[in-house]
């Protein structure tokens, strides 16, 4: 790549700026080079509105050499194990917050944002949720989610909601645990309890093997397109990617399948193993910089000797803290995407007051052209979340559009299922690909999240 300083590298770093400000609500400093390429992994990602992260443990927040890495290197971090349920709530209702805030804070104060990590997930649960099946454990675990959710509202950027629910094999099914015994629909009522205890942050499917087109990734990409089309709020899908030489040849593919289906896809745990370990750390970055709706790549730890892979050498920094031919490479990869924004990368709200999740139902407008859509509301002060469904006449619809109106004041932040142009007054939503073709009298659902007061928004709908 010509590192010349062009008038695509000037307004690459503009570009940058923009998106760094708009995606932390705070200023950071950009570390660029004469030539306009960014030095660090962070800034190398903000160039194309991606985020670049690390698994952080809260022991080791008093290790300068870690410390240093992490602030000077990574604009995004997810807590290792402090979020986890055996973490949280290592007694029923007894909730234990403060090595997932020791990291948190570490975050924010140094302008960073947080993935969470995870709600829901059958390791780590505490002995006691162990020991629990059925209607009782399902009412823990929805609980669960809502207090962790609710505690740590409006901080997080995207939660992973549920980790690892798929079996490993050929089967494409869940995996069997206490949780999966609860009904098979405990992940959709886990997505549901998060989006209302935390309107603002990403929800996020994470799983492991995954990182291919193979059985397992077909379940989950099954599950999330089913999702999609019945409304259940999941907004993006983590690609752990703990690898040993090389990703799998259709890893691209299989990233771009899923953002098809209109959620934000993640690179959440990436290590590797391996003597071809740099090269494939070049080849993931790539991958992920291909795929417009790849939101940003996290590594599973720092330096080497930070990985749970125990002398495998996974990670970008050796245990001395130095620079991996592996980094270069994902540097390299970085600061050659394309400086267009991947997503719109929202920051989360910080509602002042906390949700009253009451849903008043605007009315149904009239059939003006085989189709009615109408509005749900989960407001909070400063801000809310609309429900649009859109339910087909007499006839199947083969793509439609939605306009809806929204009151002075308010505006669209950031939507999921369906596309949008303008974001204040009159707003207009087209279907995409998976929900475009809905059955006569059937239904499908798209949202968004504004700011504002969204009480009274009035909503048409129109076959197209
Ligand atoms: O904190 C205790 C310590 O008090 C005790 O003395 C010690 C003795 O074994 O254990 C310590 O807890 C360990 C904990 O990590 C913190 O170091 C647990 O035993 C150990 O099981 C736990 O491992 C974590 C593992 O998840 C649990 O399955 C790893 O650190 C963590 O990196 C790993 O992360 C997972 C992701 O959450 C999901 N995807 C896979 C990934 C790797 O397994």
């Amino acid at each position: 790549m010509n590192m010349k300083m062009t008038s695509r590298s000037l307004s690459r770093a503009a570009l940058a700026s923009t998106l760094l400000a708009a995606a932390l609500g705070a200023s950071l400093v950009l570390v660029t080079s004469a030539d306009g390429a960014a030095s660090t992994l962070g800034a190398a990602a903000a160039q194309s509105g991606r985020y670049f992260g690390a698994a952080v443990a809260a022991g080791k927040l008093g290790d300068s050499t870690y410390v240093n890495i992490l602030n000077r290197e990574f604009n995004m971090v997810t807590a290792e194990n402090e979020m986890k349920w055996d973490a949280t709530e290592p007694n029923p209702g007894q909730f234990s917050y403060g090595n997932g805030d020791r990291i948190l804070n570490h975050a924010v104060s140094n302008g960073k944002r947080m993935r969470g990590h995870a709600l829901l997930w059958y390791q780590q649960e505490p002995g006691w949720a162990q020991r629990m099946e059925g209607s009782g454990l399902r009412q823990a675990m929805m609980n669960h989610v809502t207090q962790v959710a609710s505690h740590y509202k409006g901080k997080i950027y995207a939660w992973d909601v549920v980790n690892e629910a798929f079996a490993d094999g050929g089967s494409g099914g869940r995996r069997d645990s206490n949780l999966q015994r609860t009904g098979n629909d405990w992940i959709e009522a886990a997505f549901r309890a998060a989006r209302a205890a935390d309107p603002g942050a990403k929800l996020c499917y994470n799983d492991y093997n995954t990182d291919g087109i193979n059985a397992k990734s077909t379940g989950i990409y099954n599950m999330v397109r089913d999702f999609k089309s019945r409304g259940v709020p999941i907004d993006c899908v983590g690609f752990q990617s703990h690898l040993t030489n090389s990703a799998p040849g259709d890893y691209q593919a299989n990233l771009q399948r899923f953002a098809d289906l209109g959620v934000e896809v993640q690179i959440t745990e990436l290590d590797i193993a391996g003597s071809n370990m740099a090269n494939a750390y070049g080849a993931v970055t790539r991958a992920c910089m291909a795929v417009t709706r790849c939101a940003g790549i996290t590594t599973w730890g720092i330096r080497d000797t930070d990985s749970w892979r125990g002398g495998e050498n996974p990670l970008l920094f050796d245990g001395n803290g130095n620079k991996k031919a592996a980094y270069n490479n994902v540097l390299t990869a970085l600061n050659a995407a394309n400086p267009t924004t991947p997503t719109t990368p929202t920051t989360p709200t910080t509602p002042t007051t906390p949700t009253t999740p009451t849903t008043p139902t605007t009315p149904t407008t009239p059939n003006p052209g085989g189709c009615t859509a109408s509005v749900s509301l989960n407001p909070w002060t400063g801000g809310f979340v609309a429900t649009v469904k859109v339910t087909a006449g007499a006839s199947a619809l083969d793509g439609w559009r939605v306009t809806t109106v929204l009151p002075a004041g308010a505006a669209v932040t950031n939507a999921w299922s369906a596309t949008n142009t303008g974001t204040t007054g009159t707003v207009t939503w087209a279907n995409v690909d998976y929900n475009r073709s809905v059955a006569a009298g059937q239904s499908t659902e798209f949202g968004f999240q504004g700011t504002g007061n969204g009480q009274g928004i009035t909503s048409t709908c129109a076959a197209s």
